[in-house]
């Protein structure tokens, strides 16, 4: 089964990037928000993102053109045509009971061989497809921020995912230009059970003065090729969604090498929550 038409919910950061690489790659592509304003700005900074990529030689300007052609944009989920919708990406979020509200009403309007697929960073899989009545075409699909740069998408099997839809989501990555990685779901998947402790350990470094935040960042850049430190990456992510995700990994594993550093809830509890919110571990004007 080849999808020619998705869904997008959600239309923050990880939603608009979803949309764009959905339409470069010649999908009919909805783009649906509880918040119906934050879907024309997020029409908008696609356009500017998609300008860009013209501008480097990475996207041809016809290809470009017809992603912005193919972009529609839902203001309710009647607006959207449910017999063509092969695959609904959710990127609500990070909160299981509105996830479970949305599904709900998704669930009254898709076709039983609607494939609906999460963006969670964080919530299990399995827990999510239970709570749908089609555990078997549920699936995580994790992209990564900025979406229309990093190449990878994490594929995580629920416990009742079947074949066919990982065969189907696997090559929808691949026609947005994306490489899936198969993982099976446990807390944080592979990605964020890795990397959110590196995070971690880098805030206890700070709070611990072994050296102030641009130090760290620029030792882990210089030293080990990353291309941003640590702290940055933090605040790129968002602070308070890498507590988020440490608090479960620390709840879901129950191991203690992952209690999240007290500087990183402090910084959530003042509102410095990284770059959206103009300040973090570094300050962004
Ligand atoms: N569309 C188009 N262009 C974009 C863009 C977008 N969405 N986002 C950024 N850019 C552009 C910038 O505007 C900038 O353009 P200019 O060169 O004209 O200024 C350019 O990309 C950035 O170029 P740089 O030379 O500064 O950097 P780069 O090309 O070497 O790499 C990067 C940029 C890919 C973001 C790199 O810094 C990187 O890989 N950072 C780490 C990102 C990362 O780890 N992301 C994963 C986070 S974890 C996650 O997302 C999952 C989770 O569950 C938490």
């Amino acid at each position: 089964m080849s999808i020619e038409s998705a869904l997008i919910i959600g239309s923050g950061t990880m939603g608009r990037g979803i949309a764009q690489v959905a339409a470069t790659a010649g999908l009919t592509t909805y783009v649906f928000d509880a918040n119906a304003e934050q879907v024309a700005s997020a029409l908008d900074a696609i356009g500017k993102s998609l300008s860009k990529l013209v501008e480097k030689g990475k996207v041809p300007a016809d290809v470009a053109d017809g992603a912005k052609s193919r972009l529609k944009k839902a203001a309710t989920l009647n607006d959207v045509d449910w017999s063509k919708v092969g695959i609904v990406i959710e990127a609500i979020y990070e909160n299981f009971d509105a996830k479970k509200a949305l599904y709900g009403e998704l669930q009254k309007r898709m076709t039983p061989q609607t494939i609906l697929a999460s963006n969670t960073s964080s919530i299990s899989i399995t827990k999510l497809a239970a709570a749908t009545d089609r555990p078997a075409k549920f699936i995580g699909m994790h992209f990564f921020n900025p979406v229309p740069l990093m190449s990878l998408v994490e594929v995580i099997r629920g416990i009742e995912t079947d074949d066919a839809t990982i065969e189907v989501v696997e090559s929808l990555a691949k026609k947005m230009g994306k490489n899936p990685l198969r993982c099976n779901d446990m807390p944080g998947f592979v990605s964020n059970r890795v990397l959110m402790p590196l995070i971690n350990e880098a805030a206890f470094a700070l709070m611990e003065n072994v050296a102030d935040a641009t130090t760290i960042d620029e030792i882990m850049k210089q030293g080990c090729n990353f291309p941003m430190g640590p702290l940055t990456l933090a605040d790129f992510i968002g602070v308070d969604v890498c507590l988020n995700i440490l608090e479960v990994l620390h709840r879901d594993l129950g191991d203690p090498k992952f209690r999240p550093c007290p500087l990183l809830r402090k910084l959530v509890d003042a509102g410095h929550c990284g770059r959206k919110s103009g300040r973090g571990f570094h300050s962004y004007s």
